[in-house]
């Protein structure tokens, strides 16, 4: 067995995870990155494409691919989905994310808190977030304080949809949902600090929510737990509504108002890049494993444990 992704996003947290476990690993990198990734020790790994799209086309039946947020991007859902590659984890929930209704319908579904939608500018009786349809990193978004806000700034030509504004602290929780140990792993948290909403938000401007980084969050024990119950009924609502499991790495990301509410405004159903500030470890993994354990290297004792066992098969959805 190898373990392969593409040169973005959490590569050096997947190929660092599938060493220290000791699997053999593929990076495939345009040639802009060889040095960089080089740079790592990963030379021996990479295999260089001259387009991103070559992945699809690599005839590498042994190795395992760990689909990441710039992998998605790259190639997109669909055609990931349509691939004959092995991939750990669950590819529909990747068409289940970039839909913006089934997105809010498993979150909802599932028996999470989501912000109340607005069907017409009308019903608007709060400060709104509006999300143009199609938009990406925040692009594209735009918040205003009431309904005459919105007339204003509203584009006539584009499909959105229109949420009330939720005040409070965005927290995003990375579980992993293992099959080897029967177990959901709350794995960790983060916040994505995002340019410009998070430097100066002012209802006045349309501020951008693209993401520089990630912050790593410690939570109050107690509303870990709620997490926890949070992230096992995402999964059962996934089981309910598609009647397939969730194996591995996902994301919830909400916000906790005041009240500690936790309202949840979307998800990942894969590694996501808040995971890096967790090498070499979370507290919460570190708590669960006695030694240094970051997501790649999660993922990575996985698929050993799996394969052992017998059962590699059904955590490839
Ligand atoms: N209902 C909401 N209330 C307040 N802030 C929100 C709301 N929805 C999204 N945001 C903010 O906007 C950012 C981007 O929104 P999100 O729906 O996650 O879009 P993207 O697909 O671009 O990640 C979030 O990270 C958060 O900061
Ligand atoms: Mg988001």
């Amino acid at each position: 067995m190898k373990i392969g992704t593409i040169a973005s996003h959490s590569a050096l947290n997947i190929m660092a995870g599938a060493k220290a476990e000791g699997i053999e690993t593929i990076l495939v990198s345009t040639p802009d990155r060889v040095e960089f990734y080089d740079s790592y020790g990963l030379g021996s790994s990479i295999i260089e494409v001259s387009s991103w799209d070559e992945v699809l086309d690599l005839q590498l039946e042994d190795t395992i691919w760990i689909p990441h947020g710039s992998f998605v991007a790259y190639i997109g859902a669909e055609r990931i989905i349509n691939s004959d590659l092995r991939m750990y984890g669950n590819r529909q929930l990747l068409k289940w994310e970039e839909d913006r209704e089934l997105k809010m319908k498993l979150l909802s579904e599932s028996g999470l808190k989501i912000p109340r939608e607005f069907q017409s500018v009308e019903e608007i009786d709060s400060p709104v977030m509006v999300k143009t349809y199609g938009a990406a990193g925040g692009e594209g978004y735009f918040i205003a304080k009431n309904k005459q806000e919105v007339l204003q700034k509203a584009p006539s030509d584009k499909k959105f949809s229109i949420q009330e504004y939720v005040v409070g602290t965005k927290v995003f929780v990375t579980y992993f949902n293992s099959y080897a140990m029967n177990r959901l792993e709350v794995f960790g948290a983060d916040i994505r600090y995002e340019t410009d909403a998070d430097a100066n938000l002012r209802f006045d401007d349309t501020p951008s929510f693209v993401v520089v980084g990630n912050l790593p969050l410690v939570l109050r024990e107690s509303i870990l737990l709620k997490y926890y119950e949070l992230g096992k009924k995402f999964v059962n609502g996934f089981k309910s509504l598609a009647g397939q499991n969730i194996p591995g790495s996902f994301c919830i990301e909400t916000i906790i108002d005041k009240n500690l509410n936790i309202i949840a405004f979307e998800f990942s159903g894969r590694i996501v890049a808040g995971t890096n500030v967790w090498i070499p470890s979370s507290p919460y993994s570190y708590l669960q494993f006695n030694e240094p354990m970051w997501m790649g290297r999660r993922i990575a004792r996985e698929l050993k444990q799996l394969e052992e066992m017998g059962r590699l098969e059904e955590s490839l959805l």
